[in-house]
């Protein structure tokens, strides 16, 4: 039976200088979450919290979350809310900002649950918003976490990353203005942009895929395939950033409510053993899915259909090419110890197999044809 479609939180905003938006948020503390140092010294921040400013805000700042952030990070975040007490919380960066945040936020709002284990147990979450609304800005366009119910925070003993995907967690507030993300080197611009054509071209072979979800992830695809180019060439062009800010979003749109496929599973997983951006990983990996996925013929027409509307016969070829042109590398010179890789292929088969987006690809792998495909993937 089909699921219900929740398309973003209360409020969508999105296009050029829609960052004033903040000015009209009612908020008396806003905690605002950020990774690095780049949204300062760009003076995003600054104008961020001159916004919550000008409408009588206070604010705080919650730096250093890292990329592929450890709950470690969520648990000092939300300690740094329980003392604080928002009553708004802002992320400011990319996934990983987004993604602490909004788990920084499921603590903060029901301290009991004090660690991984714990909120990975608790299915459903409690309700959220008893003591913040979330608002999300994001500086990347690919991960679309502003408009997803979902995060992917890794076990510091492990290294592992979970997915943990709930509702609850759709922001409130999504503010996507390509402004923000004017400042994006060319290799993000990239990875993360890939990242989004994953989401929009996953959501459309889903097996819970459905007409609403098709016609935005379409739109996304097809755009994302256009654009990306022009972004990663220059990154003031605005027309480009704006479109691939606005496709990242709608490709979210589609993927966080008829999830993804093996693509993210396999990302996911070698992203846990290699210190690898999740956005690459996908790049790479997605055209070998095509592949296989295209044994199903719903995928297969799916594919062709995305070919034939940007001129190709091969969606996979054109994945091929755009890696490519946006300077993706292979996975051997991305994890160029040959030996870890191939010692791990097993277990790393094994994980991606239990991964949540694996449910919804077209044709699932056994252990041994996820073993197969992580190996084709790294020859080549
Ligand atoms: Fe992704």
């Amino acid at each position: 039976m089909m699921r219900p479609m929740k398309l973003a939180g209360s409020e969508l905003m999105f296009g050029d200088g829609c960052l004033e938006y903040i000015k009209s948020v009612p908020c008396e503390r806003a905690m605002i979450v950020i990774g690095g140092s780049s949204v300062e010294k760009n003076g995003t921040l600054a104008t961020v919290e001159g916004y919550f400013h000008e409408a009588g805000a206070e604010t705080t700042v919650f730096r250093g979350v890292e990329p592929d952030p450890h709950f470690s990070t969520v648990r000092r975040g939300a300690d740094a809310m329980l003392e604080w007490q928002p009553d708004l919380i802002c992320a400011l960066g990319g996934g990983s900002v987004m993604d602490a945040a909004k788990t920084m936020w499921v603590i903060y709002e029901h301290p009991e649950l004090d660690s991984l284990e714990k909120i990975l147990a608790t299915k459903p979450l409690p309700k959220l918003r008893a003591k913040a609304r979330f608002m999300c800005i994001p500086s990347t366009s690919g991960t679309a976490s502003e408009v997803s119910r979902s995060v992917v925070i890794s076990d510091d003993e492990t290294g592992h990353k979970h997915g943990i995907g709930d509702m609850e967690m759709m922001p409130d507030i999504a503010i996507v203005d390509p402004q923000v993300a004017r400042t994006m080197p060319a290799h993000v611009t990239a990875e993360t942009g890939m990242d989004a054509l994953t989401h929009a071209v996953e959501a459309l072979v889903s097996n819970r895929a459905n007409y609403v979800a098709d016609v935005l992830a379409e739109a996304a695809a097809l755009d994302i395939v256009k654009w990306l180019p022009r972004a990663y060439d220059d990154g003031d062009d605005m027309e480009a950033r704006e479109m691939m800010a606005n496709a990242s979003m709608v490709a979210g749109l589609a993927f966080t409510n008829v999830s993804l496929g093996i693509v993210h599973s396999m990302a996911q997983t070698i992203g846990g053993f290699f210190p690898v951006a999740h956005g690459r990983l996908c790049a790479i990996l997605m055209p070998y899915v095509i592949d296989w996925n295209s044994a199903d013929a719903r995928a297969k027409a799916v594919y062709d259909a995305l070919a034939a509307k940007v001129d190709a016969t091969d969606f996979a070829t054109v994945v091929r090419d755009l890696n490519r042109r946006v300077g993706i590398p292979t996975l051997a010179e991305a994890i160029p110890d040959k030996d870890a890789y191939f010692a791990n292929l097993q277990q790393m088969a094994e994980i991606s197999l239990a991964d949540g987006c694996t449910k919804t690809n077209p044709i699932i792998p056994t252990v041994p044809q996820f073993a197969e495909l992580l190996e084709k993937a790294y020859l080549g």
